[in-house]
């Protein structure tokens, strides 16, 4: 008899444009989610930036995902309590079982003036075989755009980056960034 485990179909590693996972989400910015000077909270973007991006990752993927690292994030603009905030998540890069996601923020105000780029961030998601709780590989990314493109080829060297900054890397091992410098030298 089959064993029903092993004849569940695959996911499909099929390569996939960035999109086919774009996601975008809305907010308004409620009292509980400002500090004492009335505007948003930091925290609470940085919480609307992690969800919005771990669907992208996720639809990408097809499966649960965890957030492994984020990239600086600098808040540039004051964001007023009743302001709607808008956030768009992009995959750029897929590696072997991590995602790399592009996340911009604009907040505006409820009647739709004053549109501004509040900021932006990098997101590396690691993709989770539920039954194992191990990770697992991921589809490729087709960059499209000139746009994807250069995000693509410049996610190399971020990759590199946080990892030689977490210590999983050794700084011989950079080989990218190493490259980079030697060109701009
Ligand atoms: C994410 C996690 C499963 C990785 O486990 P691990 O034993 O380090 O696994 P690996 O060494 O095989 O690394 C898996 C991937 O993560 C990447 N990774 C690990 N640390 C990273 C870091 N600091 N920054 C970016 N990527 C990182 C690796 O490069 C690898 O990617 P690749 O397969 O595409 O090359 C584990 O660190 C974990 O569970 N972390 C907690 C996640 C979490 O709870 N997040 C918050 C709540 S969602």
């Amino acid at each position: 008899m089959n064993n029903p485990k092993e004849s569940q179909p695959k996911p499909s590693l099929e390569p996939k444009t960035v999109a086919e996972s774009k996601t975008t989400m809305t907010e308004i910015v409620m009292p509980n989610d400002t500090n004492p000077l009335g505007n948003l909270m930091g925290g609470n973007l940085m919480r609307w930036m992690d969800i919005v991006s771990s669907i992208c990752a996720a639809k990408h993927s097809k499966s649960l995902v965890v957030t492994v690292s984020v990239d600086n994030i600098s808040f540039n603009t004051p964001i007023h309590l009743g302001e709607v905030v808008t956030l768009h998540a992009q995959i750029t890069r897929a590696f072997n079982t991590s995602m790399e996601i592009f996340v911009e923020v604009f907040a505006q105000s409820l009647t739709g003036e004053n549109i501004r780029k509040s900021n932006q961030a990098y997101f590396t998601f690691v993709a989770i075989d539920k039954e194992t709780g191990r990770p697992k590989p991921v589809p490729p990314v087709i960059p499209l755009t000139e746009e994807e493109q250069k995000r693509y080829e410049s996610a190399l060297r971020r990759r590199e980056l946080r990892l030689l900054l977490s210590g999983k890397l050794k700084p011989n091992q950079a080989t990218e960034m190493i490259e980079f410098f030697k060109n701009i030298s």
